[in-house]
This record gives structure tokens, sequence and C-alpha cells, in this order.
């Protein structure tokens, strides 16, 4: 899909980022509506979003990072955070208040894939693409061994994938485009059948979050014939098995 093209690029959203505020919601054909929180978004991190960035470590990707605000609170503490977003509206945002930003889809090749220590997927962005499984893949594939996966889980326990298109509420309306919602349970289903492990599970102000880790490491370093194991790789592969 071309990123020029992308539903979030143009039209109601690239409007609300703009203004600072909504009304946006997220249409269903059948009329159902999910209201987005444009004003929170282009706010300042808040306690919830802090209890997340508590938990990165090392370099961190936001991936649709929107505004800005998680990278920008990152940077505001030292901390090295690049965001990408398919929309120019908010990588200009993200730059704007001091943050760095890559208008990049994140199914594009992107800086350091395969090294980040950290990266998040907040505000519904586990929706993405509108296939939890294949993005989760995505991000694994740009994070270092050992790296984690800070994700937020919808409030509700549901299990939706669907089309929508981005709505003002006032007649605008954007292109159709997949998107999807997953409580905590349908997301950590989900994760451990990726092969991720959930290291951690909170809620915070009613949003629900999780920390994963990819755990094919410890697959690959079972020692199976422990006689001929030396004391060094049996003591370096039972930590890596316990961490
Ligand atoms: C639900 S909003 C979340 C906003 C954001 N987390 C914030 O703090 O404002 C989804 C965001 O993901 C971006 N997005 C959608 N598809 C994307 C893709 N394939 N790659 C990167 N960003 C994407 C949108 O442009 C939008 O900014």
């Amino acid at each position: 899909m071309s990123t020029r093209l992308a539903p979030w690029c143009t039209g109601p959203y690239a409007t609300a980022l703009r203004a600072g505020r909504g009304p946006l919601f997220l249409r269903r054909p059948d009329g159902w509506v999910l209201p987005l929180e444009v004003e929170r978004w282009c706010g300042r991190a808040d306690s919830a979003d802090l209890s997340v960035l508590r938990w990165c470590r090392g370099p961190v990707l936001d991936i649709g990072c929107g505004p800005g605000r998680l990278v920008v609170a990152l940077s505001t503490l030292g901390r090295p955070a690049l965001g990408i977003d398919s929309s120019p509206a908010a990588v200009a945002r993200t730059r704007r208040d001091g943050g760095a930003a890559l208008e990049r889809s994140v199914f594009d090749p992107l800086p350091g894939e395969g090294r980040w220590r950290s990266a998040l997927l907040l505000d519904g962005n586990i929706g993405i693409g509108g296939d939890p499984s294949a993005l989760l893949a995505r991000v694994g594939e740009l994070l270092a061994p050992g790296g984690m996966l800070l994700v937020e889980a919808a409030p509700a326990e549901v299990e939706e994938r669907f089309e929508v298109r981005l709505d003002d509420g006032l007649g605008g309306s954007g292109p159709a485009f997949p998107w999807a919602r997953v409580g905590t349970g349908a997301l950590r289903a989900c994760a451990e059948a990726g092969g991720w492990r959930v290291v951690r599970e909170w809620r915070c102000y009613e949003r629900p979050f999780l920390c994963l880790r990819l755990s094919h490491e410890p697959r690959v370093l079972r020692v199976r014939n422990t006689h001929t194991a030396t004391p060094a790789v049996m003591d370096s592969a039972s930590t890596r098995l316990r961490g």
C-alpha cells in the first residue's frame, strides 16, 4: 500500500491533528462508531502513559506515534526514541514538539531493524493493518533479541477485525481500511501463538497494557545432552532459560 494513499495521511485525521482536537471516529459500515481521543493524543503524556514508559529499555520505537506525546516524553527523560507514522501531519507535529519521527509505515523498511530494545503499540495501534498476528510478527523483526514490546489492549474483552473509515461526524470521511480490536485475553492468546511471552500485565485508568518478549531464544538454546555440556555452557543456557 502506498504510504501517501494510506487513510491516515489526509482528510479527517490530518485536519484533527492540525487543530489538536476532534471530533473524530472510526466508523464501521454497520454504523458502529469508536470515538478517537485526539485531544489526549495531542496533549502531554499522562500517568497511564508513564506507567508504560517506565518499562522501556534502550532505544525505543513508537509505532504509529501520532502527534508524538510518547516520543517527546521519552526524549525529555533523556531516552533515545523514534516515532514512525504514515501520517505527515502526525510526523510534523511530533517534530514540532521536539521529538524525532519518520513518515513511514511499520511495514516499510525501517532504520535499526532487529536492533530496537523496546517498541510501543499504544492507543489501539495493535489494530494497524487489521491483523494483530501479522503486526506482532513484523514487530518481532524490528526488535533486538530479548527486546520488549509494550502494547495496549482494548478495555473490553473483544476480538474483532473489520473495515472502518475515519469520520469527523460532520459529513467528512476517508477511504475504508482494515482495523482490529483485541482485549487482553485475545491479545495474550495471539501473542503466545506467535512465540511471545507475556512478562507483565497491568491496568492504569482503565487502559490495559501488556509487556511482551519474544520467547524463541529458550527454544533455540535448550541443552539436550547435559552429559556432554560443559558447566559454563549449562550455566549460560539455564540463565537464559530462566530469563
Ligand atoms: C489510533 S491512532 C494512535 C495515535 C497515537 N498513538 C498517538 O499517540 O497519538 C493510529 C496511528 O497509527 C498511524 N498508522 C496507521 N497505520 C500505520 C502504519 N501502517 N504504519 C505506521 N503508522 C500507522 C496513524 O497515522 C495514527 O497516527
